[in-house]
């Protein structure tokens, strides 16, 4: 073994890799819960890839025959369900875990400097993922598949001159077609997974470039022993590899148990819908994506009104996509001097506490119809547009409140 080690380090730096960035990286002691939702990122893609892999072994991309591709896999194929219901399953646990990962940077400032290009770099792949798991949809030529693809690319006709074109140029066609299922495939297959194995590999080296942040926000860089490692740094192998394995044996736990016992998750993970084939003539009562982009959908809806001249439907795209972009904006908005929630004052907690609370509502109301009415006799539009105010708000009042914010001292080494 050491010869043949040997062999491949004159060729490769193995050694020097798996130093550098495992047995001698040095990572702070005090990693807590949330530290686990980056491995298990990183996990979650791995599956999806190599299940969407065996998927694309029986599915075919084409108008006639995808829908019956997927039933054939679910019934016919050898562990074909498992599969199918482990890559369905997948992508809402992929969201689910990627909002936790993001959630942490806000709970520790991770996001402030030196590590703002490494949050930019997750915006992307969040943007990227968004973007995988809209063409994925469509595949299964579900009838929530092909109106929720018509609802979003119709919304690009709304755009003034170049907008039906473009729209057209999206789907190849005058509606979602054949065209369309093929192009989405061809994303969903192989350009977006490329995009986003390149993306997280940055991420990782941005990251290992900088050193992570911890439940403290204390820079463990700063305070080195005479060895020149930090004080309170640990070598991620084997102690982070190690505690990892306590999160990825939790993680799959529930995975198995929603994917083995409630793959549909009551119409959370996989709609009602979408078990019938697509139908250009039967418009489903209600036209709603699945759980994870449902905030933003309600976001869209929220806008009723035409200003300036411009309409509604396109002021909905403009706050649709500013609420998914400000978040690239976070590491210059926040003007905290602290890090981490812990020596944050209330202005801050407050804040935070209320974008969660409106992110969740807008998530819940967007699965709802606007015009229904339902608490204290307001119809859920309005629901809808004073929450989307308090997610803005989260945004655009960040620098006053975190400048402002009364901050606790420091400690000069993590808290354990
Ligand atoms: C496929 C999706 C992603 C994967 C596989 C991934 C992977 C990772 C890994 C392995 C780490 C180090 C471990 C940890 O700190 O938990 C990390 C750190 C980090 N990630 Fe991600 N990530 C993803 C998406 C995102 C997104 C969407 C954002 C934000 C918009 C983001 C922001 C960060 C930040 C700020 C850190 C540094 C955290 C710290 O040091 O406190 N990541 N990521």
């Amino acid at each position: 073994m050491q010869t043949l080690l040997a062999w491949i380090d004159e060729r490769f730096p193995l050694t020097k890799v798996w130093k550098e960035h495992l047995a001698e990286y040095y990572a702070p002691k005090n990693f807590n819960f949330w530290y686990y939702f980056g491995s298990l990122a990183l996990l979650v893609l791995v599956m999806q890839i190599v299940t969407g892999i065996f998927l694309t072994m029986h599915y075919k991309p084409d108008t006639a025959l995808a829908f019956a591709s997927v039933e054939y896999i679910m019934r016919d194929v050898d562990w074909g369900w498992l599969i199918r219901y482990m890559h369905s399953t997948g992508a809402s646990f992929f969201f689910i875990v990627v909002y936790l990962h993001m959630f942490r940077a806000l709970l520790y400032g991770s996001y402030q400097k030196p590590r703002e290009l490494i949050w930019l770099i997750g915006v992307v792949i969040f943007v990227a993922l968004m973007a995988e798991a809209f063409t994925g949809y469509l595949l299964p030529w579900g009838n929530m598949s092909y109106w929720g693809a018509q609802v979003i690319i119709s919304l690009f006709d709304a755009i003034p001159v170049v907008g039906p074109t473009l729209s057209e140029w999206l789907r190849g066609d005058f509606v979602v077609s054949d065209a369309t299922l093929n192009r989405f495939f061809a994303f969903h297959v192989s350009a977006i997974p490329l995009i986003l194995v390149a993306l997280v590999f940055v991420h990782i080296v941005a990251l290992h470039k900088v050193g992570s942040n911890n439940p403290d926000g204390v820079e463990i860089k700063k305070k080195k022993g005479p060895d020149g490692i930090p004080l309170d740094g640990i070598p991620f192998h084997p102690y982070y590899t190690v505690k990892d394995i306590v999160g990825v044996t939790v993680f799959l736990m529930l995975f198995a148990a929603v994917m083995f016992f409630a793959p549909e998750l009551w119409g959370w993970f996989l709609e009602p819908d979408n078990f019938v084939p697509a139908n250009n003539l039967l418009t489903p009562p209600e036209i709603v994506p699945l759980w994870y982009f449902t905030p933003y959908y309600s976001i869209l809806r929220a806008s009723v009104y035409n200003f300036f001249w411009i309409d509604a439907k396109i002021w909905g795209v403009i706050f649709m996509w500013l609420s998914i972009l400000l978040f690239f904006f976070i590491p210059w908005l926040d003007r905290s001097p602290v890090k981490s929630i812990r020596y944050r004052g209330g202005k801050y907690k407050t804040a935070l506490a209320i974008f969660v609370v409106s992110f969740i509502v807008l998530g819940y109301l967007g699965t709802k119809s606007p015009e229904v009415v339902s608490f204290f006799w307001v119809k859920n539009v309005y629901w809808v547009q004073a929450f989307t105010v308090l997610y803005f708000a989260f945004f655009f009042l960040m620098p006053w409140y975190t400048k402002y914010d009364k901050t606790k001292p420091v400690p000069e080494r993590v808290t354990g």
